[in-house]
């Protein structure tokens, strides 16, 4: 369990506030965010950096609801950002640009302009080809533009292979053999000036040696750079650090940080800035998707629960085959009978569940929570078979706050336009 989402006697709460209560007030499905939790998780951070030269670029992309990002913003941090549409978010949310980080592979003419006019802190290149573009649009603006390379340094972060990135067949970075001559190139351009070395090796790691080895990598590119006569101010590890799902034991920030800056002590670059871009550690405990059971249906070899959410708001199960907890909002009294159900939305398609095989004591119009659905949760969300994207709301002790209001059927066509009669 957790202490932000648990049982009061049968009823499960976030926070102060009856799960139940919030499914009455603003309908299913629906998610839910504690802000303690947000909290907490921004401390696991905050606190072993305290008195260092670092900086928490929140991976914005793991969840950008506003009122989200305020709250980080508030406590201090930065943001990464893979887009115009999260610059445009994070400054409305209140990101100072300073501490904003540009990663992506395809940043566009208008996305370069839109981060140069806003200030950011820098550009994390990930090819020659977006080098040459961002040095020449930065030029035109009569601008320098901060940049750091996002270097592939060739490790396996042991993770799912859709969310494994530092590898050298991945499609991100620059391959770290190839780094020094790209930094050579990279200084002799008139619209950059060279900052810091980046990478991101992956998503959801449960262990701490490819960051150990990444980092190993990337200080021997700095003593190659030194050598170069190239000095960057900081250092960005990326994000990546793993939650629990089901019974993965995660490495807590403190952990991480502690041999990060042995690392940089032992090599000489105590004096560096550490940036790191956490997403998932930040928020995916924060958050649960709140959905009512529809129907019960039992077939000869198998039990479906279909519930009102689907694979168009909680993608991971269908994409990743990602294995996320189910909670009875309501536990069951003593005596019903429990069955081993597969949890399914409406939509049709048979990759549409979010859930298989969990024993489950269930009656029709229960409610069920799906565990850490606070990261790569709504983001991911859509409106296939024209289905609203549901609400968010963010719980604070036993203040509730609708922080998004579900979708009306209406605007989901709003926009679209008829051919002349
Ligand atoms: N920085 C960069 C450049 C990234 O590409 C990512 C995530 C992050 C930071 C944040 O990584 P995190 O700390 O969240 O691992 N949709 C997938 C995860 C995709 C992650 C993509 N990059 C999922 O639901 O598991």
């Amino acid at each position: 369990g957790s202490p932000f989402f648990h049982y009061d006697g049968s009823q499960l709460m976030v926070e102060a506030v009856p799960v139940a209560q919030l499914a009455e007030r603003f309908g299913t499905p629906l998610y839910v965010y504690s802000r303690a939790a947000l909290k907490a998780a921004w401390e696991s951070y905050a606190q072993p950096l305290t008195g260092r030269n670092a900086l928490v670029c929140f991976g914005m992309k793991a969840n950008s609801n506003l009122a989200v990002l305020q709250q980080f913003a508030q406590w201090g941090s930065g943001f990464d950002i893979v887009s115009g549409g999260e610059l445009a978010r994070a400054l409305k949310a209140g990101a100072r640009p300073e501490t904003i980080v540009f990663s992506g592979v395809g940043k566009q003419d208008w996305e370069i302009r839109a981060a140069l006019d806003a200030g950011v802190k820098c550009f994390n290149v990930e090819s020659t080809d977006e080098l040459e573009r961002i040095s020449s649009i930065a030029s035109g603006l009569g601008r320098i533009a901060p940049v750091s390379l996002r270097v592939n340094p060739d490790v396996d972060a042991q993770t799912h292979p859709y969310i494994s990135t530092g590898l050298k067949d991945n499609k991100f970075g620059i391959a770290i053999d190839i780094a020094p001559q790209v930094y050579q190139r990279a200084a002799t351009l008139p619209g950059i000036s060279i900052v810091g070395v980046d990478c991101h090796i992956g998503s959801q790691i449960t262990q701490i040696s490819p960051y150990l080895d990444a980092l190993e990598r990337l200080l021997n590119l700095l003593d190659t750079l030194a050598g170069m006569g190239i000095t960057v101010h900081h250092l960005d590890i990326g994000g990546g650090l793993g939650i629990r799902y089901q019974d993965e034991t995660p490495i807590a920030p403190a952990t991480l940080l502690d041999n990060v800056f042995a690392a940089l002590q032992e090599r000489g670059y105590g004096q560096l800035q550490l940036v790191m871009e956490p997403g998932r550690s930040l928020v995916g405990n924060a958050g649960i998707l709140v959905t009512r059971v529809q129907y019960l249906k039992h077939h000869e070899s198998k039990n479906f629960a279909i519930v009102d959410a689907a694979m168009n708001d909680l993608l991971r199960p269908t994409l990743y085959d990602a294995w996320h907890g189910v909670l009875q909002v309501n536990q069951p009294s003593d005596g019903t009978s429990a069955l081993v159900y597969d949890v399914v939305g409406p939509i049709c398609e048979s990759g549409d569940w979010l859930a298989r095989d969990r024993t489950l004591s269930l009656t029709q119009n229960d409610l069920l929570a799906i565990e850490s659905a606070g990261a790569y949760g709504f983001v991911m969300s859509g409106q296939y078979n024209t289905r609203p994207r549901s609400a968010e709301v963010m719980v604070d002790g036993d203040q509730v706050h609708l922080i998004r209001p579900r979708e009306t059927v209406e605007e989901l066509f709003a926009s679209e336009r008829m051919l002349p009669a």
